[in-house]
């Protein structure tokens, strides 16, 4: 756990004001979030990094020392993704009465704790599709959270990869018996799950070696892209996607695995 004293609070609005969070998500050890209308606030081991952003007004607000410390873990709660599904801490108690199936992430500096859209979309969209795959290769596995899944799932074979090596760390210690490697899908081996959480530019980029790595056997799910990018993005797939769904303001799809002769 970071210093508390450590952290940092900073008050973000403008119109890049969302796209500026989905940037610290993988930049920054981000350790808390709040979204209004208005303004997200943002809680940060250390200091805020210079944002690539135009229309944004940035005000960090000072930490009362009279007070306990902020460590913005004070906003964290278990994330209901599906009906039956639950992302929480470690440090946040199973909501009463749950029953289905939770993922314990610890907030570390790696994209994937529960709260994003795209991390939701792609996690309800395999849900969704999940048919028991005997392996799941997870491209930009940030946290592992992805793979976590696979993993409370049952699946035996799993390997994830990041180009961030703080994600490579983090989603080593989530999933011990997982193959995780540093750098893009090029270091994976050929599984019959396949899932990416990334940007639409970063979808176009590795698209080829997401698509050499599926066998088909079981689902491709790729999520993290915005209306407009969906069309491009289908365009490149072998077929029609089973599945479109859609966590404002990111879209996941997926192709479910075809029975192989
Ligand atoms: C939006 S985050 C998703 C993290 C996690 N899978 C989730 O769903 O919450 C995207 C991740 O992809 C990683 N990434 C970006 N380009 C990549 C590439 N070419 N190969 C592997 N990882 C990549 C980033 O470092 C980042 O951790």
């Amino acid at each position: 756990m970071n210093d508390p004293a450590a952290v940092r609070v900073y008050v973000l609005t403008g119109a890049d004001a969302a796209m500026a969070l989905d940037w610290l998500h993988v930049h920054a050890d981000l350790q808390g979030v709040m979204e209004e209308d208005l303004a997200i606030t943002v809680w940060l081991a250390g200091e805020l990094p210079t944002l690539p952003f135009a229309d944004l007004a940035v005000r960090e607000l000072p930490v009362d020392a009279t007070q306990p410390p902020v460590t913005g873990l004070e906003q964290d709660t278990a994330i209901l993704v599906a009906g039956d599904l639950l992302v929480r801490p470690p440090w946040v108690e199973r909501p009463a009465g749950f029953a289905g199936i939770e993922l314990l992430v610890p907030r570390g500096n790696a994209f994937g704790s529960g709260e994003h859209a795209s991390t939701q979309a792609a996690l309800c969209a395999l849900h969704a599709v999940w048919d028991a795959p005997a392996s799941l290769a997870d491209v930009g596995t940030g946290s592992g959270i992805l793979a976590l899944y696979a993993q409370v799932r049952g699946c035996p074979a799993l390997q994830a990869c990041d180009i961030e090596g703080p994600a490579v760390v983090a989603a080593q210690e989530l999933l011990p018996g997982a193959v995780v490697h540093l750098g893009g899908p090029d270091t994976l081996q050929p599984a019959d799950c396949v899932v990416a959480n990334m940007t639409a530019t970063e979808l176009h980029a590795t698209l080829p070696a997401i698509l050499g790595l599926w066998t088909g056997r079981s689902a491709l799910v790729l999520s993290g892209m915005r209306g407009p990018e969906v069309d491009g993005i289908l365009a490149r797939l072998p077929a029609a996607p089973d599945l479109r769904l859609v966590r404002e303001p990111f879209t996941a799809i997926a192709l479910r695995g075809r029975a192989t002769p």
